[in-house]
């Protein structure tokens, strides 16, 4: 069996060394794991192994259009296994992402006229957003260092009782990291008759994922991820839910491959995943994503969380001794189980977003800064007050980003190791000393660059140009 130290060198492209402001190359420090992971060797072996036999899918007659068949079904089978969902009951649909499964769920749950759904502070835009569109949605509040604060739960529960059709959790936040006690909260959602959705779009990677059994009370009714999270980088995400919540009705999408039969006047949809998975599947992301969950399955989910762990709680430690940083969530190294390796920070008085170019530019370490698509979650985070956060917004409705409040995010793959913490705080250390050689200078965008400083991708990576000609340095960054 793998271990979590093998994984370390299964990740595609985890020796590529980058160039610094000063000219040096390093070996590149991949801190933005919680936006989207490196490349599995495996992943890679599977689809190249996969590829010469790549044809289209169901309805082709010839072998490589069975094999693929055969292969693209197959994978809604181990993802099945992966989230621990009975295939027979349940449906695995495929699509792009986490975004596109939450949407595509608030779309075919029938909620009625008079639907509360039950949301909490700490979500990502797309376990929220969605919801605002198809019912009435309260959000559950957090504690003051991030946590959700479960008597709130219990009381918006109480208080809307029956009208809660649906409660839409994350597993674990992409911000704080905290875990969310999903199964106990399934538990009392069932008890007010409602089904709940996990988004375990950042659990998933991190921690095993156990839908239960449907007559286990705390069992969960749908869960959403991306593969782009889990090391299969080629575009899918996954909507688990009971079979016949999509065989009720229509889908949201219509047309090829939806169908069993068309006549001028009426429709027989298929049976699902097909019906909810209109237009050409992407094939390729679907055998990737089989092969990152057997890889982590492989590995062990339970290894990987203990592995991760010791990450968690050693960071939490070193980091607290960088003059000046201000750690939110958890700080306690002994409370470190209680989220996943996400920790987000600032660093005095620099603004969050000079500290992660700074980390780039001149650490070779690549980490995300902002509000990480959970505005009100960060907002409340930062305890910024309702004047503070209208002027905010007031601004950047003008176009003027660069006074946008938010934090500085390190997050952990099952492959990062403690002496990747150790090169993190000591480049914070150096930023903290003020020991860095850029002059950087903000953009409208909020993004800060350093002067005279052109990137150069070209000898890494550059796309063919004799079709169209490159910008200067090859692709431009960003906000340039
Ligand atoms: C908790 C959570 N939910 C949903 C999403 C959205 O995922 P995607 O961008 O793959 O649709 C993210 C992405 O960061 C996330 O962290």
């Amino acid at each position: 069996m793998a271990t979590t130290t093998d994984l370390r060198a299964r990740i595609v492209g985890h020796d590529r060394t980058v160039p610094l402001l000063d000219g040096t190359t390093v070996p590149y420090l991949n801190l933005d794991n919680a936006a989207s992971t490196p490349a599995l060797q495996d992943v890679m072996d599977a689809v190249a192994a996969f590829l010469p036999f790549y044809s289209s899918v169901h309805r082709g007659a010839g072998f490589k259009s069975r094999l693929s068949t055969n292969a693209y079904d197959y994978a809604h089978r181990v993802v099945a296994a992966f989230v621990g969902a009975d295939p027979d009951r349940n449906t695995v649909i495929f699509g792009k992402n986490t975004t596109e499964a939450v949407n595509k769920l608030s779309y075919r749950l029938p909620l009625g006229p008079d639907a509360v759904v039950l949301t909490t502070l700490l979500e990502h835009h797309s376990n929220d957003l969605p919801w605002r569109r198809a019912a009435r949605v309260v959000h559950v509040g957090a504690t003051p260092e991030g946590r959700l604060d479960e008597d709130d739960f219990d009381r918006q529960l109480a208080r809307y009782g029956s009208r809660v059709r649906l409660v839409a959790v994350s597993g674990a936040s992409n911000v704080s990291g905290f875990v969310q006690p999903i199964h106990r909260l399934a538990r009392k959602t069932h008890a007010v008759g409602a089904k709940i959705l996990a988004d375990v779009a950042q659990l998933a990677p991190h921690r095993p994922v156990d839908v239960r059994p449907d007559d286990d009370p705390e069992h969960l009714d749908f869960v959403v991820l991306s593969a782009h999270k889990m090391y299969a980088p080629f575009g899918t995400g996954v909507l688990v839910g009971p079979r016949d919540v999509f065989l009720q009705s229509a889908p949201e999408y219509q047309g090829g491959g939806t169908v069993d039969a068309v006549t001028l006047d009426e429709v027989t949809w298929a049976d699902a995943p097909d019906r909810e998975e209109a237009g050409s599947p992407n094939v390729v992301g679907a055998i990737a994503l089989a092969a990152a969950a057997n890889a982590l399955m492989d590995a062990g989910m339970d290894a990987i969380a203990d592995h991760e762990d010791e990450l968690v709680a050693h960071a939490l430690g070193r980091l607290a001794r960088v003059p000046g940083i201000r750690i939110f969530g958890e700080t306690d190294p002994r409370r470190s189980r209680e989220k996943v390796g996400v920790i987000p920070f600032n660093l005095g008085d620099l603004p969050h977003a000079l500290v992660a170019s700074i980390l780039g530019y001149e650490g070779g370490i690549g980490v995300r800064h902002g509000c990480f698509c959970a505005h009100p979650y960060v907002v409340h985070l930062l305890g910024l007050s309702p004047r503070a956060t209208a002027q905010w917004r007031a601004q950047m409705a003008r176009g003027d980003k660069s006074n946008m409040p938010g934090l500085v995010r390190a997050s952990f793959g099952c492959y990062n190791t403690t002496g990747d913490v150790d090169r993190l705080a000591e480049a914070l250390e150096r930023i903290a000393r003020g020991d860095y050689r850029g002059k950087y200078r903000q953009l409208p965008s909020g993004e800060f660059v350093p002067e005279g400083h052109e990137d150069d991708f070209t000898s890494y990576f550059a796309l063919a140009a004799q079709h169209a000609p490159q910008g200067p340095g090859g692709v431009r960054p960003c906000g340039i």
